[in-house]
C-alpha cells in the first residue's frame, strides 16, 4: 500500500506538469506538442484512476497530495526533458524497485499493474526524447 500511495503521487504531479504544459507550450511545434501532451495527460489519468482504485480493492484509501509549483514560463526543450526524465525516473523505480519487492511479496496484481505503468513510461519517454531532437 506504501508503494501505491507513493506511485499515486508521482502520477498525479505528472499527469499536472503534463497537463500544464498542454496549455503553455509554444513555438513552431505547438500543435503537434499540445497534441502529444494531451495524448499522455488522457494516458496518465487512467493510469492514475487505477492506481487509486487498486489502493481502494486492497482496502487502503486513496489519497490526494499534490505538491506542484509551475508558474513560470518554460522552454520547449525544457518541457520534453522534464516530462522524459520523469517517465524514465517512474519506469526505472517500478522496474528494478517496486515490481520486484511486490512480487517478492507475493502481491502480483499490483506488480502487473505496475508492469503495464513503465510500458506506458518507457513509451511516453521514447516520444518526447524524439520530439526533443
Ligand atoms: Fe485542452
Amino acid at each position: 500500500m506504501e508503494t501505491l500511495n507513493i506511485v499515486l503521487k508521482r502520477e498525479l504531479a505528472l499527469l499536472l506538469r503534463t497537463w500544464n504544459y498542454h496549455w503553455n507550450v509554444e513555438g513552431p511545434l505547438f500543435p503537434s506538442l499540445h497534441k502529444l501532451f494531451e495524448a499522455q495527460y488522457d494516458e496518465l489519468q487512467e493510469l492514475v484512476d487505477e492506481v487509486a482504485e487498486r489502493i481502494r480493492s486492497l482496502g487502503g484509501v486513496a489519497p490526494m497530495q499534490v505538491s506542484l509549483d509551475l508558474t513560470t514560463a518554460e522552454s520547449t526543450s525544457h518541457m520534453l526533458d522534464a516530462l522524459a526524465d520523469a517517465h524514465e525516473s517512474l519506469s526505472a523505480q517500478m522496474r528494478t524497485e517496486w515490481v520486484p519487492a511486490l512480487s517478492e511479496a507475493g502481491d502480483i496484481g499490483t506488480a502487473d499493474l505496475l508492469t503495464r505503468a513503465l510500458q506506458l513510461h518507457d513509451k511516453a519517454a521514447w516520444m518526447l526524447r524524439s520530439t526533443a531532437k
